[in-house]
């Protein structure tokens, strides 16, 4: 049958080309290049050594979004310098806003969990696009750099819909939120709203939420009791990995990134830069990693016929040097996976065999004419009451009020709070807090002046007149969003 589907490949950095090709040899044997046409694209390493910023080429960028699928390999980050992850880069450029991934026992992979006859099948859901991910930073002061949050209803909205709709798919019964809103109470409290409110589109599927503390602490001790958890970008990072630890590694883990139009499987590991060139790595989670990217495609017949050798393999004892039983030899990357080849056709034994499924081919939605601004178009009523001004001084936080008192003074706004690292330091303050040399300053409206009455260009002029005598970092403008207020007090007030 000629290839009706398209794949873009980038084999990636280190252990990524030896992974790869032998994922690619499998897949061949289970006749999925008659189905697939492989598309190889230049990303990583070799592309930023060639000075390109990116670390992806022109060209690449074009037969990736031509594809709509890449499958690609581990790479390299460079360290310093101020070069981006070309991994990072790539899950933004494309907006492929979940990252799920899907943790399972797997027979021959020894963890506490199977010793303890636990057997472990769950998934993460991360949220790939926002939080500290943005990768917005600054310095602010001589000792101060920040990292801004950043996270949206839009985006929230995407990611646990994507979670409700592949729960559904995949027959699970519950959903966990995983979050930090009893410290975030804004940023990770939309998060679990916009969960609470998706939720009820999928009324046959519980859902529940827990701190992601406490999620950690359970995931370890009772790990049965979660099918799947939904997280923010960097507590996903976190909690997936210790998915990973769970059920052997990340040598075992795969990972989906999903958007609307583009999709990317990887491994989840990195480049393995001390085993690189020698052939003794472990193909299993980006062969693991190519079955999701199968499925997707809606080669489900095929998924299936290499997993079960993939299992069958697992079962006989075929290991790479990374994990098995020590006291077996270890095989290379080429023979185990020629191991799994010659196991095409066969069922594991021990465990229960992967489906066929039905398998639907993905469809993408018609390729965008320009950048969307996706909205939740709640047309709130805003109004400003005051603004946060960031200082770097080196002030004492009395010395500081009464040099802010002076600013305001005929002014519509008062001064109704001195914070240092989110905690209060005027008009209330300890002795015992230490202060750095970043301050938030906030003004408020005075008595008597109504909101809705004062715009934004009086708390500017009212900056300005700071930044004659101060080094006025950032500010935040203070508004209240249909009456409700629009930004979280200081620790202490
Ligand atoms: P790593 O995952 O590459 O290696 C950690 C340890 O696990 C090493 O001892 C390595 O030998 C072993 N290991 C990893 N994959 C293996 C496999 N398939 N078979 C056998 N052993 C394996 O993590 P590290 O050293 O922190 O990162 C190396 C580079 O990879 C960095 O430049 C990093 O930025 C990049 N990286 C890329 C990722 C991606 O492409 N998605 C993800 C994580 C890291």
């Amino acid at each position: 049958m000629a290839s009706t589907l398209s794949v873009a490949v980038a084999a990636g950095d280190g252990i990524g080309p030896e992974i790869m090709a032998a994922t690619l040899d499998l897949f061949q044997a289970a006749g999925v290049h008659e189905r697939v046409a492989f598309r190889p694209v230049e990303m990583g390493a070799a592309v930023f050594a060639k000075g390109n910023s990116r670390g992806i080429t022109d060209e690449a960028i074009r037969v990736v979004e031509d594809c709509g699928v890449l499958f690609k390999g581990p790479m390299e980050t460079p360290k310093g310098g101020g070069g981006k992850s070309i991994n990072v880069t790539a899950r933004k450029l494309w907006n492929t806003y979940a990252n799920l991934r899907v943790f399972k026992s797997l027979p021959g992979v020894e963890t506490v969990y199977s010793k303890a006859g636990l057997t472990i099948n769950m998934a993460i859901v991360r949220e790939n696009i926002e939080d500290t991910y943005g990768g917005v930073e600054h310095r602010l002061s001589q000792d101060t750099i920040q990292c801004k949050r950043l996270i949206t209803a839009p985006g929230c909205d995407q990611v646990h819909r994507f979670a409700f709709h592949t729960a559904r798919a995949m027959g699970l019964t519950r959903v966990h939120c995983g979050h930090k809103a009893n410290i975030m109470k804004m940023t990770d409290g939309l998060f679990l709203d916009r969960f609470r409110r998706a939720a009820q589109d999928f009324p046959e599927i519980e859902s529940a939420d827990v701190i992601v503390d406490a999620l950690c602490m359970n995931l370890v001790v009772r790990p049965q009791t979660y099918q799947m958890v939904v997280l923010p970008n960097l507590q996903g990072d976190i909690v997936s990995d210790l998915c990973a630890g769970l059920v052997g590694g990340l040598g075992f883990a795969p990972s989906a990134n999903i958007g609307n139009h583009m999709a990317i499987f990887e491994a989840v590991h990195g480049t393995a830069p001390d085993i690189a060139g020698r052939g003794v790595a472990n193909p299993t989670s980006l062969i693991l990693s190519g079955l999701m990217m199968l499925r997707h495609l809606g080669l489900g017949r095929e998924a299936a016929a290499i997993e079960n050798a993939l299992l069958a393999t697992l079962e006989s004892g075929a290991r790479t040097g990374d994990f098995g039983d020590k006291a077996s030899p270890a095989l290379g990357t080429a023979a185990f996976t020629r191991a799994i080849i010659d196991r095409l056709g066969q069922s594991p034994r021990t465990v229960p065999a992967a489906a066929a499924g039905a398998g639907s081919p993905f469809e993408r939605g018609p390729r965008p004419t320009g950048q969307q601004v996706i909205r939740t178009f709640k047309n709130l009523v805003t109004q400003v009451v005051g603004c946060d001004v960031y200082l770097d001084s080196p002030l004492a936080p009395v010395s500081l009020a009464e040099e802010m008192q002076r600013a305001c003074a005929d002014t519509p706004f008062r001064l109704t709070l001195i914070s240092n690292r989110g905690t209060q330091v005027w008009p209330v303050g300890s002795v015992f807090t230490e202060c750095v040399d970043y301050y938030r300053v906030r003004f408020e409206l005075r008595d008597g002046v109504p909101a809705g009455t004062i715009g934004q260009s009086r708390a500017l002029a009212l900056l300005a007149r700071i930044a004659e005598a101060f080094t006025v970092c950032s500010y935040e403008l203070l508004r209240t969003f249909d009456g409700v207020k629009g930004y979280s007090m200081a620790q202490g007030q």
